[in-house]
């Protein structure tokens, strides 16, 4: 469903130019859950700001189900198709958790009520029950932090979710917990999944490796384990 064709991206400033991805070709299927792994600088946030939309390639495309990123309304892509969660969560510190999950859905302008009922659904799918409604994000512990942004980026309703090490923040056990909420979202729900990581077991969790060195990315060869 995500297509990258011979992509590249230029950071270019008055002083400098870095070339942070260079010519790189791949794919993402639906139901999938992907890592992509590689050393720090490597271009891993570059790529994934890339498949968010947030910015252009400077050569080369991305296609979502055959179409082409650069001539969409890349807000709605971002708000509809695509979305992305981070290591530091990145929750509105004045909403409760609720109110962080309706956040997009009132976006989307569905009414309120629907809308709670919606993000109820979705906190519970996240593994976390009606206690966390009211809490705000400064009371929740990581793992639960994240799993209501990650509860947030679902309401949003795309089928893809991009995720920039979202365990980075975690102790061992969350970070098991995320992992394997992730594995579900992809498996059992349908979600391309799309993670970065630096992280050797939440890499050998996933169903494709992509290594990333020097803004250049490979098929890790020892991960092939897909099957389908
Ligand atoms: N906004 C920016 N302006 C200029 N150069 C940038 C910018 N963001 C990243 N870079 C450069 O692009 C290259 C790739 O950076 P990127 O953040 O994609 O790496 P990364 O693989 O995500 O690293 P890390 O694992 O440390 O997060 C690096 O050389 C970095 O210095
Ligand atoms: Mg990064």
């Amino acid at each position: 469903m995500l297509e990258v064709k011979d992509v590249s991206y230029t950071y270019r400033s008055k002083y400098q130019t870095i070339e942070a991805v260079k010519h790189v070709t791949c794919d993402f299927c639906t139901g999938r859950l992907y890592a992509v792994m590689g050393p720090s600088g490597s271009g891993k946030s570059t790529l994934l700001s890339l498949l968010a939309g947030l910015d252009l390639p400077t050569s080369g495309e991305i296609l979502v189900e055959g179409s082409d990123i650069a001539s969409m309304d890349r807000d709605h892509y971002r708000r509809e198709t695509a979305s992305v969660v981070y290591q530091s969560f990145n929750l509105f510190p004045l909403l409760t958790a609720l109110e962080n999950v309706m956040y997009p859905l009132e976006l989307q302008g569905i009414k309120k009520t629907e809308a709670v009922k919606t993000a109820k659904r979705l906190i519970m799918e996240v593994g976390l029950g009606e206690k966390t409604y009211k809490q705000f994000p400064v009371a929740m512990s990581g793992g639960e932090q994240q799993r209501i942004a990650i509860a947030r980026a679902l309401a949003a309703g795309g089928k893809i979710l991009l995720a920039d090490e979202p365990t980075g923040n975690l102790d061992s056990v969350n970070e098991a917990n995320i992992v394997e909420l992730l594995k579900k979202l992809a498996h059992d729900r349908g979600y391309l999944v799309i993670v970065i990581t630096h992280n050797q077991y939440v890499g050998s969790q996933a169903d494709v490796i992509y290594w990333m060195r020097d803004g250049q990315l490979t098929l890790d060869s020892a991960a092939g384990r897909i099957q389908v």
